[in-house]
């Protein structure tokens, strides 16, 4: 049951008065209020604190946060908007809204929402948010799978976000083990709609998702300054022969870069000694696996077949992920004390390692990539 006590102005004055005190501590003191315990004003500042960084269109009077575990498995509202940005239509619904982030964006685009959700609490606090943020929709609190027996509506789209735990709070990866499996319903999900959407973890191998999933004609690996958030699967009935993927990395002023699933298998890249210009591919590249596909497109040599490291004497601005000008330096050239950020790929040491041996600070604008290429080891500095 949704206590609305919390939103009297003396127990919002207090959590915004106590949004930096440290929680463990209050957790400890008495409640100063009769119909607020303190567990639900701790869990009213943490919701602010999450929702500063992941969903600040939530901070807004009046609206109320659920649980910690609920937060976590949210959706941040960059990666929601971007999901967003790609589909329209006149009907969409949410089968697994949880706190509803995904749920709010992906609705900017369509004319109804319709919210299911198996916790009864949480989706209260979603109804309860979403009167005040002015937005209608319909929520039923039931379990999908009952849903999906009685339901006789046609949707544009279908979206679900299966939650990655299993009983004993461990993360879960193979579609099987989510809730709800997917693998059990997607012929149905795709009987009610045009097209099923589907987010999954970064940790999902993609080669695994192609061959569960008949469906999928689309797999969008999508990072948060250059942190892989999400793998997103769409499917539709229609058998399609060539399944798209796309690189994203938001936040980032990155380009997305759109690959044809299955090309690496193809693509064969050349080497070379560094050039005047080394790239490192961002996470949501490297995630992919397109290894060669990326050398073959911006035109650039690989050092080493296992240094995820690239070259060229031109600059290939829209390559997705860092480009720097770089000199090979020997161990001498390296000053004790100095400052750099220190990559290390394919290198017997770590950075941290690296870091030790050389006396060296962390961070500043310079470079320092410990590798291989084919030659052999090398150590690589910013110019
Ligand atoms: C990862 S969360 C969804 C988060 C959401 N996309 C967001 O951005 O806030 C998954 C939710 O699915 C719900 N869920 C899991 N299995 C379900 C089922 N079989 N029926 C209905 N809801 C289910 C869970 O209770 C959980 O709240």
């Amino acid at each position: 049951m949704l206590n609305t006590n919390i939103l009297t102005q003396t127990v919002q004055d207090y959590i915004n008065a106590n949004l930096n005190t440290d929680l463990h501590r209050l957790l400890l003191k008495k409640s100063p209020f009769s119909g607020v315990s303190m567990q639900e004003i701790v869990q009213q500042i943490k919701g602010r604190q999450v929702a500063q960084k992941k969903f600040p269109f939530l901070l807004k009077e009046g609206i109320i946060f659920p649980p910690q575990l609920n937060l976590e498995q949210s959706s941040s509202e960059k990666t929601a908007a971007y999901k967003s940005g790609l589909i329209k239509g006149k009907k969409i619904i949410d089968l697994t809204s949880g706190f509803g982030i995904d749920a709010y964006y992906l609705s900017q685009n369509f004319e109804q929402i319709t919210l299911i959700e198996q916790n009864s609490d949480l989706l209260e606090i979603v109804e309860h948010n979403w009167n005040i943020l002015g937005k209608k929709a319909t929520f039923i609190s039931q379990k999908l799978e009952e849903f999906l027996d009685q339901n006789q509506e046609f949707f544009d789209v279908v979206y679900l976000d299966p939650a990655r735990r299993d009983d004993q709070k461990n993360k879960v990866f193979l579609l099987e083990d989510l809730s709800p499996n997917i693998l059990e319903i997607q012929e149905k999900l795709l009987s009610m709609s045009e097209q099923v959407i589907i987010k999954l973890s970064p940790l999902i191998d993609l080669k695994y998702l192609v061959s569960v999933l008949p469906g999928i004609f689309r797999i969008d690996i999508i990072a948060l300054k250059n942190d892989v958030k999400e793998i997103v699967a769409f499917l539709s009935k229609e058998k399609t022969l060539a399944i798209t993927c796309n690189c994203v990395n938001l936040e980032n002023d990155e380009n997305t870069f759109t690959f044809p699933f299955g090309a690496e298998e193809d693509a064969l890249a050349e080497y070379s000694e560094p050039e005047k210009y080394i790239y490192i591919p961002n996470n949501s590249i490297l995630k992919a696996g397109i290894f060669n596909v990326i050398a073959k497109s911006f035109n650039l040599k690989k050092l080493h077949p296992n240094t995820h490291l690239y070259t060229s004497q031109e600059k290939k601005i829209d390559f997705p992920g860092r480009i720097i000008e770089m000199e090979i330096v020997d161990n001498k050239q390296i000053k004790k004390k100095s400052q750099f950020n220190i990559i290390s790929k394919n290198y017997p040491l770590k950075p941290e390692e690296i870091k030790k041996k050389y006396h060296l600070k962390d961070g500043g604008n310079s470079y320092l990539i410990f590798t291989q290429s084919k030659k052999g080891k090398i150590i690589l500095k910013s110019i």
